[in-house]
Formats: structure tokens, C-alpha cells, sequence
């Protein structure tokens, strides 16, 4: 096995480790038991795994693994996509969890990518009053976001990610092996959050992107482990300090996110992916920052380029001809602007975020405006 990265997340007794490497998951059967040990948990009286349609062969690794040590294991797969995470797949799972007879003592196992991760911990917070849940992410944005923090969910048919709970992991095992069948927009899109990382939290990550953009983008397995493992420590130093989104520090994540969130919704989910939203939103970001006087041109080019060597996009693929007006009354109802205000998370320098709170809404504008000008070029 190539090197192994382990990333603590020190949340008390709540505390967590991501395992990171080439083949991570086979380590699974020897695991479980010492985190359950550390919960002052039982043996598990059934492993219940969850995966969807794109993932069924690693779930039936994982319940192959198990039950080849001996413990009761079932399966369930729903359909692959955002639309799992409806209130009518929920209620399936705790319908199968039933009818397997589940009881405090089961573990539930998430296989998948983000939906899966929030629909299974949401599964696992929900049932008994709460399940031990393990998480094995398969796709980057998994591994690099949704694997810290133990936010779990569901949608609201009105609201995304509206109904949930706080619910942290037993552990995490980030296997880049399972990366291999991940198509590679999928894989592109999750390099975006990478970027943010490096732009909020650690200038000389950012500076190790640079350097090797063609090693990332050939999911050079060590590399790939490597820069993974920063991610969520990075994501991690953060959660630690605001655990369930108190003290607003948490907000930094949302780095170019407000853009984001917009930029999704109006061109219809689905169409452009997260990560690609969040490309284009960071760059916009930044070019506000570069009109409030917080950072130089130089900044917008050096991020924008380093976007673009990862195959990610600063403008709308197919130029969304809203009004700038309907962008910024919808970045107004974002569940992280507070008042109907305007609120910006905005570089000051390589590596160093804050949250601003008085931009003049002219200025967005006018970086709406050239974004989509741009976008029609
Ligand atoms: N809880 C959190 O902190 C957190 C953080 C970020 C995102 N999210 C949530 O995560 C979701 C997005 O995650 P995502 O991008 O992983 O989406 P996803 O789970 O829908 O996965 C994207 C697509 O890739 C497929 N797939 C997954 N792994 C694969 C593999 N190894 N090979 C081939 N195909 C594979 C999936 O079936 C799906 O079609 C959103 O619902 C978002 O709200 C949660
Ligand atoms: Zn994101």
C-alpha cells in the first residue's frame, strides 16, 4: 500500500480520523471495532450500508469485507443523483433499516458522494435517536468537503439542504482507489474546493497547486492522497472552532459560495455542477475584492489561471442572460446572508479570508455585469 495519511478531527468527544490512501478501504474489518471501542460502543448487531446506483460494486465491496469477518450485513441503493435526498427516500431507508430488524446497536455505512453521505447520515442521525455512521466518500467533493463537519441531510422541495442534523462520523476512510470510475467533470469539479482551500486557509498549498496541475489532474495516487489529506485538515482546523456555525468562523468555507449558490439555482441544477459554480464564484469573488481595494489584479489573475489549468470554468459556459438585479435580490435570500444583507466572503491576501459586510451593491453589480459580458465573448 502507498502512504497513508490520518487526519484527526478533534471534536471532544465527538472526535473523528479520516484515513487517506491507495486501498484504505481494506482496512475497514480492523477499524470499526477500535472506533466503536473508543465510543465505549458494541459489537455491531448489523452493518447496514448504503450506496446508489453508480456505487453498488464498492457498497458490495464493503458488505463483502464485513460480512467475511463474521457480521450481519444488508445492503440498500437508491437512485444515483440530488433527488435522493428527498423526504420519500429517507422515509425508504428507515423502512428497510425496519424491516432488517435494526436496532441500537446497528452501524450504518455511507457509500457514495455527497448524497449519499447526507442522506445516510441524516438515516443514521435520525433512527434510534441516533446510529453510529461510518462514511466511505467516492467522490473528490466528498472527500474533500462532505467527509468534515457532520452536517447530514436532506431537501425541502423549497430549499436545499434544509432539513437536517448535525451528526459527526465514526470515522471516515477516503480510499483514492474508488476515484478511478469517477467521470472527469465529476473529478474537475471537485478540484474547485481544493482551490478554495489553499485561497482561505494556506497560501503555500495554493503555491503546491501551481506547481503540479498535470499530476492532479492524472489522480497521481500519492499526490492525490497528499492533497486530499491537506483539504480536510485544513476543512477540519475550521470546524473545530465552530463546530455547529456559531461564531460565524465556519462561514470562510463559503468562500465564492454566494456567487455559487446563484449561478446554480438559475441555470437549473444539474447543469453547471457545484464545484464549477463555485470555480466562477470564487473568481468573481475575487474580482469584488479586487474592486473594494482588499487584494490586486495580480491575485484575480493567479487564481483565475491555476482554475483554468484544472479544467475549471470563470464564465458561463452558455451565457445566462438574467438581469444583474434578479442575481443580487436571489443572493439576497441565501440562508447565509443575514437581514436581507449583503454579505461577502473576501480575500485580503493569498491564504486569508474575511467576511464582509458593507459592499456597495454597485460594485456587485458590476462584477455580475462583467462576468456576463465576459461570458458572451
Ligand atoms: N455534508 C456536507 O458537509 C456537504 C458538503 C458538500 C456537499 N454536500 C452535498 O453533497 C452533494 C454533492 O456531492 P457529490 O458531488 O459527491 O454528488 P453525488 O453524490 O451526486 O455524486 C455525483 C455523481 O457521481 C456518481 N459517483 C459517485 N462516486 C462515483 C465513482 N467513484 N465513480 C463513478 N461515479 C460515481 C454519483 O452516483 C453521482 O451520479 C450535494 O447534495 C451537497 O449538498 C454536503
Ligand atoms: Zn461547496
Amino acid at each position: 500500500m502507498s502512504a497513508e495519511f490520518i487526519v484527526p478531527v478533534e471534536l471532544g468527544e465527538r472526535r473523528y480520523e479520516i484515513a487517506i490512501g491507495e486501498r484504505v478501504l481494506d482496512s475497514l474489518p480492523k477499524r470499526l471495532p477500535k472506533w466503536l471501542a473508543a465510543r465505549n460502543l458494541p459489537a455491531p448487531s448489523l452493518v447496514w450500508v448504503l450506496t446508489d446506483s453508480n456505487t453498488t460494486a464498492f457498497g458490495e465491496q464493503v458488505t463483502e469485507l464485513l460480512s467475511s469477518c463474521g457480521l450481519r450485513t444488508a445492503t440498500m441503493s437508491v437512485a444515483a443523483g440530488e433527488n435522493s435526498k428527498s423526504f420519500d427516500c429517507f422515509r425508504e431507508c428507515l423502512d428497510n433499516l425496519i424491516a432488517n430488524q435494526a436496532d441500537r446497536a446497528t452501524v450504518v455505512v455511507a457509500v457514495g458522494g455527497g448524497v449519499i453521505g447526507d442522506l445516510g447520515g441524516f438515516v443514521a442521525a435520525a433512527y434510534a435517536r441516533g446510529l453510529p455512521f461510518v462514511q466511505i466518500p467516492t467522490t473528490l467533493l466528498a472527500d474533500v468537503d462532505s467527509s468534515v463537519g457532520g452536517k447530514t441531510g436532506i431537501n425541502h422541495p423549497l430549499a436545499k439542504n434544509m432539513i437536517g442534523a448535525f451528526h459527526q462520523p465514526l470515522g471516515v476512510l477516503i480510499d483514492t482507489a474508488l476515484l478511478g470510475t469517477l467521470p472527469d467533470r465529476e473529478y474537475r469539479s471537485g478540484l474547485a474546493e481544493v482551490v478554495k482551500y489553499g485561497v482561505i486557509a494556506d497560501a503555500e498549498f495554493f503555491t503546491e497547486l501551481e506547481r503540479s496541475p498535470e499530476q492532479l489532474l492524472a489522480r497521481e495516487p500519492e499526490r492525490l492522497a497528499a492533497v486530499i489529506a491537506r483539504s480536510c485538515e485544513l476543512k477540519a482546523r475550521v470546524v473545530e472552532q465552530d463546530e455547529h456555525e456559531r461564531t460565524g468562523l465556519r462561514a470562510i468555507l463559503n468562500y465564492g459560495h454566494t456567487f455559487a449558490h446563484v449561478f446554480e439555482a438559475l441555470t437549473g441544477y444539474g447543469e453547471l455542477l457545484h464545484g464549477e459554480a463555485v470555480s466562477i464564484g470564487m473568481d468573481c469573488a475575487a474580482r469584488l475584492a479586487e474592486s473594494v481595494g482588499r487584494v490586486d489584479r495580480q491575485f484575480v489573475e493567479r487564481q483565475a489561471t491555476l482554475l483554468a489549468k484544472l479544467g475549471l470554468p470563470v464564465t458561463w459556459p452558455q451565457g445566462v442572460d438574467v438581469p444583474t438585479s434578479t442575481l443580487i435580490d436571489r443572493m439576497r435570500l441565501d440562508k447565509k446572508s443575514v437581514g436581507g444583507k449583503l454579505r461577502f466572503i473576501l480575500p485580503t491576501r493569498m491564504g486569508h479570508v474575511e467576511t464582509v459586510r458593507d459592499v456597495p451593491e454597485a460594485a456587485v453589480d458590476k462584477v455580475l455585469l462583467d462576468l456576463q459580458e465576459r461570458s458572451r465573448a
